[in-house]
């Protein structure tokens, strides 16, 4: 069988130093906090595709409904040559813009980016397998750091679903939505998928399902962090949390230590202070309007061409053209 072409911007070494670099910064921060890449180690990207199951989590239903109605007429819309993924390329989402662009007659590139090799390795492979004929050259790399050099032919039609434009913050994302207009040339695509503001109570119960899914998610970082850097977090003694942040409009995960503790972290030399009741922030998940994603696609350089939501309004998928 054809193997898939990887190209590594992002060695595991030069992951193990982020996660120090990053992991020092938040733990030793007021308030602490971490990043929402750790939760994914093999643990947690079993648990995130079981939170996808959830009743209570809707994003991803929801986002599937729009791509159902509408891959066929993004297909025609865009001409795409090159599919580029940012985040997992093996997903159900993904088969249905493949599907999609090959029916339509113009893909002959699947362009996959992730952090994990071996996620990137199982999932190219799956699509060499699945589509024949198609080229398949994966880049691992952080989607905030390594869009530099995107292979594929143009029009390319760049895809960031699943919602999770929101883990970055406002300065985040316009860095970011700058970086993806950078590497693209005028007229090439954005398809990108928005979670909206709505009942918080909703938002919460989707951040915090009765039978605990995301609340393990959420604790498995602490594991994340005592297998590869020696902590010794007690994952039990830490409480989830899912809040609603009215004022910035986004959802909060944070982890509540339930007594005083004091965590080492051998492979950063540090002993780390929790009082009873201090909370580590470990996500933000922002939540859109579409005159914000609008402002914020415009000001990098993006023109929205297409605005989708679901039938009950709960998540918007837009197609977004770049600017010359
Ligand atoms: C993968 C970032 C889109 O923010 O909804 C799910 C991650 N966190 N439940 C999201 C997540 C808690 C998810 N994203």
């Amino acid at each position: 069988m054809t193997e898939p072409v990887l190209d590594v911007h992002l060695t595991p070494e030069e992951a193990a130093v982020a996660l120090r670099a990053e992991a020092k910064a938040g733990l030793t921060a007021t308030p602490k906090w971490l990043s929402p890449k750790w939760f994914y180690d093999a643990v947690g990207s079993d648990l995130f595709e079981e939170i996808t199951r959830l009743p209570e989590y809707y994003p991803t239903r929801a986002e599937r409904e729009i791509l159902v109605a509408r891959a066929a007429e993004i297909a025609a819309t865009t001409g795409a040559h090159a599919l580029v993924e940012l985040g997992s390329g093996s997903s159900e989402k993904t088969r249905l813009l493949l599907d999609a662009l090959r029916d339509h007659g113009t893909l002959n590139e699947f362009v996959p980016l992730d952090v994990s090799v071996s996620a990137l390795t199982d999932a190219a492979r799956q699509i060499l397998a699945d589509y024949p004929g198609l080229k398949v050259h994966g880049v691992v790399g952080d989607f905030t750091e390594h869009l530099g050099l995107l292979p594929g032919a143009s029009p390319r039609l760049v895809a960031f679903l699943g919602g999770t434009i929101g883990n970055l913050i406002p300065e985040e994302r316009d860095k970011f939505f700058a970086s993806v207009r950078d590497v693209l040339e005028p007229g090439e695509w954005l398809l990108l998928g928005t979670d909206l503001v709505k009942d918080p109570e909703v938002l919460v119960r989707a951040y915090d399902d009765a039978r605990g899914v995301t609340a393990e998610f959420n604790r498995n970082v602490l594991r994340v962090l005592n297998r590869d850097l020696g902590a010794n977090f007690v994952p039990e003694q830490f409480r989830h949390i899912a809040l609603w942040n009215a004022e910035e409009e986004w959802i909060e995960m944070r982890l509540r230590a339930d007594r005083a503790a004091t965590v080492r972290v051998e492979a950063l030399d540090l002993d780390v202070e929790f009082a009873a009741g201090e909370e580590l922030r470990t996500e933000v998940s922002a939540k859109f309007r579409r005159e914000g994603v609008t402002r914020e696609l415009a000001e990098a350089g993006f023109e929205l061409h297409r605005w989708w939501t679901d039938e009950q309004g709960r998540f918007a998928l837009s197609l977004s053209r770049a600017i010359g």
